[in-house]
């Protein structure tokens, strides 16, 4: 480990929000546990990941995110939470994938200081244009590659965003 690279990094704990915890949450967070990894951080950012609706709880991802997921060298083995209101003390950084999520996160937040906790994921895209995270669960294989593409980007722009100082 890289002593240097984490006196420069304040600790950060995210956590990735979608609906149902098994399609974009999960790929979000086993794509940014890939990247602190490579980059030797990951005893200083941690991640985690869970849904705002609880019917999925304890499955693993949608085997087709798994599918897609993994062609790209991403492993999910996440299994599928609710999002509490004790997330809000457990984590720094908590991005939402779309403006469902995004308000249903807003009114679980106990105090404005919470609030201040709450991202959406495509405020840290880089590269590609779009205003939300697409729900790919009744998509085909090109809505999983999309989704795909949105998170690399963004993930890295979250990253950048941390190593930065900007959060
Ligand atoms: P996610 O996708 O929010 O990206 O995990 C969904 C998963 C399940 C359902 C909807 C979206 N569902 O309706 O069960």
């Amino acid at each position: 480990m890289n002593s240097d690279k984490q006196s420069t990094i304040k600790p950060t704990r995210i956590l990735f929000v979608c609906l149902g915890n098994i399609c974009r949450s999960p790929a979000a967070d086993g794509i940014m546990h890939h990247k602190v990894f490579e980059i030797g951080l990951k005893d200083v950012i941690s991640i985690d990941s869970a849904g705002t609706y609880g019917g999925h709880s304890g499955e693993l991802p949608d085997a087709r995110m798994r599918q897609h997921a993994l062609k790209r060298g991403y492993n999910l083995t996440h299994h599928s939470r609710k999002v509490t209101s004790s997330d809000f003390d457990r984590f720094d950084i908590i991005v939402a994938m779309d403006d469902y999520n995004f308000q249903d996160l807003f009114r679980l937040a106990p105090s404005v200081d919470a609030e201040k906790k709450i991202f959406r994921m495509t405020d840290f895209l880089t590269k590609i244009s779009a205003d939300h995270v697409p729900d790919p669960y009744y998509d085909g294989a090109s809505g999983f590659e999309r989704v795909l593409d949105i998170l690399e980007d963004a993930c890295e722009g979250l990253l950048q965003s941390i190593k930065q100082r900007k959060l």
